[in-house]
């Protein structure tokens, strides 16, 4: 198995893996650049590049019954080209309660490329029929959110720790703006319950992130435990690749005793 180490990640693109099983800096790896990179070239065929294998995986369900589950207010960190947004039920004109479904979508993505596809799907959406009252696009780095502490009801993820330099200070930033007691889903991939499949997955990562802009070898459950995160539900799929979270934010106390341990 290649080495696994924070000073090894650098660039991503040679056979070095990110680091992902140190208990205080876990996940940290300094590939951001080329991610984006990655996401800005793909872009433009982005949806029709991956529409294919997500409809054969299944992963369209997926998608529709875990956002389903959206309420309120709701941010989506990472989120691409909006491939989520026909699964987000808008509340009905006038509704006060987040139960009655999504009031509000801001949409952030650190990848200009990909943000663009995301506004003009957006735009497209905003005269069908129960279409959301209002969407924003921001662009900002998962790690540190331009947004208010407690702002969002709901705050959703999909496939997006793979690539980010830092999954579980995301995951503190998705915790920190989420209101307390309020909903965090995460659909991910990363390493699976399978040895043999976990084998190629760990020979092929670095070729992989060079051109899809992901890391699919990282540990999400000891990134969620990590970032302290209270779990709900969860269940994987595919051989234990595919991972479906619905967690609550930890309380401040403890995200500020994750943070300092971590040194932030
Ligand atoms: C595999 S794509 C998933 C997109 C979308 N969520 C979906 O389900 O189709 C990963 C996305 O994460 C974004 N991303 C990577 N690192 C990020 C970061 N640090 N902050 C915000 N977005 C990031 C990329 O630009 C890309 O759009």
């Amino acid at each position: 198995m290649p080495p696994r180490s924070n000073a090894a990640a650098s660039g991503g693109t040679s056979s070095t893996l990110p680091a992902i099983d140190l208990p205080d800096d876990m996940g940290v790896c300094a590939c951001g650049e080329a991610s984006r990179r990655a996401f800005d070239n793909s872009a433009p065929e982005y949806d029709s590049l991956v529409g294919q294998e997500e409809l054969f995986m299944g992963l369209r369900l997926l998608r529709w019954w875990l956002l389903g589950k959206s309420e309120g207010r709701v941010l989506e960190v990472a989120c691409g080209t909006a491939r989520n947004i026909d699964y987000f039920r808008a509340a009905p004109d006038g509704a006060t309660e987040p139960s009655q479904g999504v009031t509000s979508l801001t949409l952030v993505d650190a990848s200009q490329g990909m943000l663009d596809e995301a506004r003009r799907k957006a735009r497209e959406r905003s005269t069908s029929r129960g279409a959301l009252a209002e969407v924003r696009v921001v662009k900002a780095s998962a790690e540190a959110l331009p947004l208010d502490d407690g702002e969002f009801d709901t705050v959703a993820d999909t496939f997006g720790l793979c690539s980010m330099d830092d999954p579980v200070g995301a995951l503190l930033e998705m915790q920190r703006v989420c209101k307390p007691g309020g909903k965090i889903l995460l659909l991910e991939h990363g390493i699976g319950t399978w040895e043999f499949i976990n084998g190629l997955l760990e020979r092929s990562a670095p070729k992989h992130f060079a051109k899809w802009g992901c890391w699919y070898n990282r540990d999400v459950d000891a990134i969620v435990k990590a970032s302290g995160l209270r779990v709900v539900s969860r269940s994987r799929w595919h051989f234990g690749t595919t991972y479906v979270y619905e967690c609550e934010p930890a309380s401040k106390a403890e995200l500020d005793a994750i943070r300092s341990r971590r040194g932030g």
